[in-house]
């Protein structure tokens, strides 16, 4: 199904077409004065300096034109020469039937399908998940969704922090603590244990006891880069432990990812682009992309178009370790080799930006990656608490996403009991998703590349541009739709044109759903469903103070309310499961 907005444009550009104009003086946009008119068209203002005319006399002949259009309610010139638009109540309602029947509510199918990786949520293992990786894990979590929705094939990957220095530190520390293990045994021949040799508790403790040893013993943090060395090697004790690490580790997240909502494809990590980076180097050597500077193997990436310098991208240290550029190189590889994809979007903290900058640019010079096709780059901002700073615990360490979730969660519990009754059980399992919609919503509903605050009060409140407030505008449509139900009254096969102005205001924020959908897809922005959502509530919520709706005496009219507004409950559902969360039944 088309926009609405390219319908009405269509029409307007046809009629300064057969007026002997250029017809893209008839785009059309929403109005900038909605007191005023729905839309509204400049293109006579722009017209008028090419054809040499007033502008209000070109603007009169299209409205003259388009005087009769069924289109139409009121198309008017104002002066200089602006064209101001209303719709016929008919051809609304008419094209919120079409949507109601349609499959995604007239969202039209892409003209090609594209094969997108989403690389988002980017855990380290071993270290407990904090708030750092939530902007990840929520924000790619939705554009996996929407992109999935607009029809493309998605594949998300949580590519784990699974090979770095944190694995020889651990390592070390183990063998610190329990020398008798078999894997430090260097004349153990048998097989090493199925069961790990720490439970998740212990390896959270494990490695920031062992991180903060390093800092003080520099032997100690030697023979941790020799440990990582030797695993990457493929030494099969250390190998032995590593799977142990990421056993214990992704049991562990996956439970957390579970408790946000957020479900990946594929958990592979930088372990897995370990035996591509051999081949990288060579190819990168032999080409002639990379060369030796002070001992360290690099690639040029400067362009010159450059405003800012942009250093070489290094693939290998001068002690010959490959680093984070060079595992990223590796993955495009893979992923090139797994999937061919048409993009692959990062959804990255944005103090990565350089990073990845330099990787895409030795991707693309080194054709390791088509030029043509997209590697994007989704920095996000960070999260500050109420102080501007960066989010941190009371005593200023690293806020755990497990604390965090739990402390929306009891403060949204508190809110539900202080409104009315209700047994416990059920008021936390309300609260957990009512929690979550607060986080999510909290989150998305910012411009992603911007910092925000964390306002707890503020996100659980159910007034005001919130998760609450979306998530209990939809539980009183189900409650007005069960009370209907329970009265007898049904819905009807078609809406009825608007009976009057609230009524229209809903219809008219519902049609702009495909649009909204689609500059969402194209921009990679949540944001924009949540401006959506939050305006549709609002237009619900007005029209539910002003109509009666289970006291309407006119049965017709009362049940194509009823059809209205389950509509619109399916359009805010379709749109908060988009963005990740899901409503309750009641709260
Ligand atoms: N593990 C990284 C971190 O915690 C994020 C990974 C992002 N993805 C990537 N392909 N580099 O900073």
């Amino acid at each position: 199904m088309k926009q609405i907005i390219d319908i009405i444009s269509n029409e307007v550009k046809t009629a300064f077409e057969s007026l002997g104009y250029d017809q893209k003086y008839g785009e059309v946009s929403l109005s900038n004065r909605p007191d005023l008119c729905q839309y509204q068209c400049n293109g006579a203002l722009a017209a008028a300096k090419e054809y040499r005319k007033a502008p209000f006399m070109i603007a009169d002949e299209v409205v003259a034109k388009l005087a009769d259009s069924k289109t139409f309610k009121e198309i008017t010139m104002v002066r200089p020469g602006f064209i101001n638009i209303n719709l016929s109540d008919e051809f609304v309602a008419s094209f919120v039937n079409e949507m109601m029947g349609s499959d995604k509510f007239g969202l039209e199918a892409p003209e090609k399908v594209k094969k997108i990786v989403i690389d988002y949520g980017g855990p380290n293992v071993a270290k407990p998940l904090h708030v750092g990786h939530l902007r990840s894990a929520v924000i790619g979590e939705s554009i996996k969704r929407i992109n999935r929705f607009l029809g493309h094939d998605v594949t998300g990957d949580i590519h784990l922090g699974d090979w770095g220095l944190q694995m020889g530190l651990i390592i070390m520390e183990l063998k610190k603590r329990k020398p008798e293990l078999c894997y430090f045994d260097d004349n153990y021949t048998g097989e090493y244990p199925e069961e790990a040799p720490f439970t998740i508790s212990e390896l959270e403790e494990i490695y920031p006891t062992a991180n903060a040893y390093a800092k003080e013993n520099p032997e100690f943090r030697e023979a941790a880069k020799e440990a990582t060395n030797q695993l990457q090697k493929g030494k099969p004790a250390y190998r032995a432990i590593w799977k142990h690490i990421i056993g214990v580790s992704v049991s562990d997240l996956k439970k957390n990812y579970e408790n946000l909502n957020v479900e990946f494809d594929l958990w592979k990590g930088e372990s897995d682009a370990n035996e591509y980076i051999p081949e990288v180097v060579e190819y990168l050597k032999e080409n002639g992309y990379a060369y030796e500077s002070e001992g360290a193997l690099v690639v040029d990436v400067k362009e010159e178009t450059d405003t800012k310098e942009i250093p070489p991208c290094m693939i290998l240290k001068s002690d010959g370790s490959a680093i984070y550029a060079t595992t990223d190189i590796a993955t495009i590889v893979e992923r090139e080799k797994l999937f061919q994809p048409d993009e692959i979007k990062y959804v990255v903290d944005k103090r990565q930006e350089l990073h990845f900058d330099q990787v895409f640019r030795c991707c693309k010079k080194a054709k390791i990656f088509d030029e043509n096709k997209k590697l994007t780059f989704l920095g996000f901002g960070t999260m500050n608490g109420k102080d501007g700073k960066p989010f941190k615990t009371r005593d200023g360490g690293v806020m755990r996403l497990e604390y965090l979730i739990s402390s929306i969660n009891d403060a949204v519990y508190e809110k539900i009991m202080s409104n009315r009754e209700m047994p416990e059980e059920e008021a936390r399992e309300i609260a957990k998703t009512v929690g979550l919609a607060a986080l999510k919503y909290g989150d998305l509903s910012n411009q992603a590349s911007k910092d925000y605050i964390f306002d707890i009060d503020r996100f659980t409140s159910f007034e005001g541009n919130t998760g609450p407030y979306i998530l209990y505008t939809i539980v009183r449509i189900k409650s007005i739709l069960n009370k209907a139900k329970e009265q007898g009254i049904t819905d009807v096969e078609s809406i009825m044109p608007a009976a009057n102005a609230s009524e229209l205001a809903l219809m008219l924020e519902l049609v702009k759903f495909n649009g909204v959908i689609f500059s969402a897809g194209e921009e990679n922005a949540p944001h924009r469903i949540c401006q959506y959502i939050y305006d549709l509530a609002n237009a619900f919520n007005r029209f539910y103070h002003e109509n009666k709706i289970l006291a309407e005496e006119d049965k017709a009219r009362q049940a194509s309310w009823i059809k209205l507004i389950c509509g619109t409950k399916d359009v805010l559902e379709t749109c908060i499961d988009l963005l990740g969360f899901g409503a309750p039944e009641k709260m």
